[in-house]
């Protein structure tokens, strides 16, 4: 077994889709520089990118954004989910469920093949926005807001969660946000779907999978726990005490740390800038200063840095968005990432099946029940 377990250092397939340098903090998605295609590119381009591994000439772009606007509308039986799930259930809980119930009347839901993937990657992209949303607004005691056409993949989300004109900058800042969290090579909900996948199950279970693994706070649920970080320290209080003092009793400060990244993860770095631009601009600094202060903090002090969900708590609540929504936010950019390994696999699949080390008892006789005393306790 690998030294510290968690299947560390383990390569467990060959892919195209994704690859990271944590020595040096550099994050490529099939050969481009994730620094480049968050200043150059659009979510809609790097799910062309991930799902066909090369970016579309303008009219592939065209069809490919037409394709995807044309599926962001819920069956009835989906809106009925998220309709009842709005009122009791926790969002990524919602998500998980509704992106599950989506399969069953998904036209290609029998077919594994590469072509069938494909439509249901580009369902799943368009619809989960749809999901997250409709949710929010159901869950807060509002009407949905019917997905625009007229708007972009990220102006479409954040108007069908607010109900207001979108600028510019918001909408570039979410498209930017998309981009980063769209793949990230084996991690933990990845790796989910690629198991899920090789046994031949289908995309949807897949997806559905990948949710659930993303939800727990050592992977995608910590864009949440940043916030409440946040939220929890008293104004006026030293930030680098409080802090210290929690290093002190080994707590662990969610958004900073990483399986592959020795420094710092090279969409945190985007993300702060996003995030300092959007502090100025609301004239509330205290989260972006706040941030900054624990950074300084954690870095100084333990040697870690910030990762993908540090910078992205301030940003995502700079930009209006409910702190429960950042998780189910993760999850539909990431969608696309899950979406291309599970093609990936079911491409050229042998079933995932690793061993494990027995450390239990050594083979012993059966005993009747009525021979059988409780174990001294100690
Ligand atoms: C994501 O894998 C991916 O690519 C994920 C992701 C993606 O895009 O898919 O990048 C997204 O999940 C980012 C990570 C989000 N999670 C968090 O921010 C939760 C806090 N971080 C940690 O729990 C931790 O850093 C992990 C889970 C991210 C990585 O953990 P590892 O590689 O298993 O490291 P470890 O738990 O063995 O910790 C090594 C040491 C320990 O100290 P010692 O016991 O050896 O003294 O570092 C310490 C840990 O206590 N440590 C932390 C810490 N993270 C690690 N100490 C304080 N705060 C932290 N955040």
């Amino acid at each position: 077994m690998a030294d510290k377990g968690g299947l560390e250092g383990v390569v467990v397939a060959r892919s195209r889709l994704c690859s990271i340098d944590g020595i040096n903090g550099v994050l490529i998605y099939s050969g481009y520089d994730v620094g480049d295609l968050a200043e150059h590119s659009s979510y809609e381009e790097v799910c062309f990118l991930t799902l066909r591994g090369r970016l579309p000439t303008r009219a592939e772009m065209d069809e490919f954004t037409a394709e995807l606007t044309s599926h962001r509308d819920l069956s009835e039986e989906t809106e009925s989910v998220v309709d009842m799930l709005a009122t009791h259930a926790a969002p990524m809980e919602m998500l998980r469920t509704a992106v599950s119930s989506d399969s069953f009347d998904d036209p290609d839901k029998d077919s594994n093949a590469d072509d069938a993937n494909v439509r249901k990657a580009m369902r799943l992209i368009a619809k989960m926005p749809t999901m997250v949303a409709r949710y929010h607004r159901r869950r807060t005691g509002l009407d949905p807001i019917a997905p625009d056409p007229s708007l972009g993949h990220a102006a479409n989300f954040l108007h069908m969660l607010n109900g207001e004109p979108v600028s510019d900058a918001a909408a570039k800042t979410f498209d930017v946000a998309l981009i980063l969290h769209a793949d990230h090579e084996m991690n933990a909900s990845t790796f989910t779907a690629r198991v899920i996948a090789s046994t031949l199950s289908d995309m949807h279970s897949a997806i559905t999978g990948a949710i659930g693994a993303l939800k727990g706070p050592l992977h995608g649920g910590a864009n949440e726990q940043v916030m409440k970080l946040l939220q929890s320290i008293p104004e006026g209080t030293s930030v680098e005490d409080e802090i210290h003092a929690r290093l002190e009793r080994k707590e662990r400060i969610m958004g900073f740390g990483h399986r592959v990244y020795k420094t710092w993860d090279p969409r945190a770095v985007i993300l702060k800038r996003f995030s300092k631009q959007l502090a100025d601009e609301s004239g509330d600094p205290r989260w972006y200063d706040m941030s900054e202060s624990i950074e300084q903090t954690v870095v100084s002090e333990k040697g870690l840095y910030p990762n993908v969900d540090f910078y992205s708590a301030s940003t995502y609540h700079y930009l209006g968005i409910d702190t429960g929504l950042f998780t189910p936010i993760f999850a539909m950019s990431r969608v696309v990432g899950w979406a291309a390994h599970v093609i990936e696999q079911h491409a050229d699949n042998r079933l995932i099946r690793p061993s494990s080390e027995y450390v239990g008892p050594a083979v012993r006789d059966y005993e009747p029940i009525e021979r059988r005393e409780a174990p001294a306790v100690v």
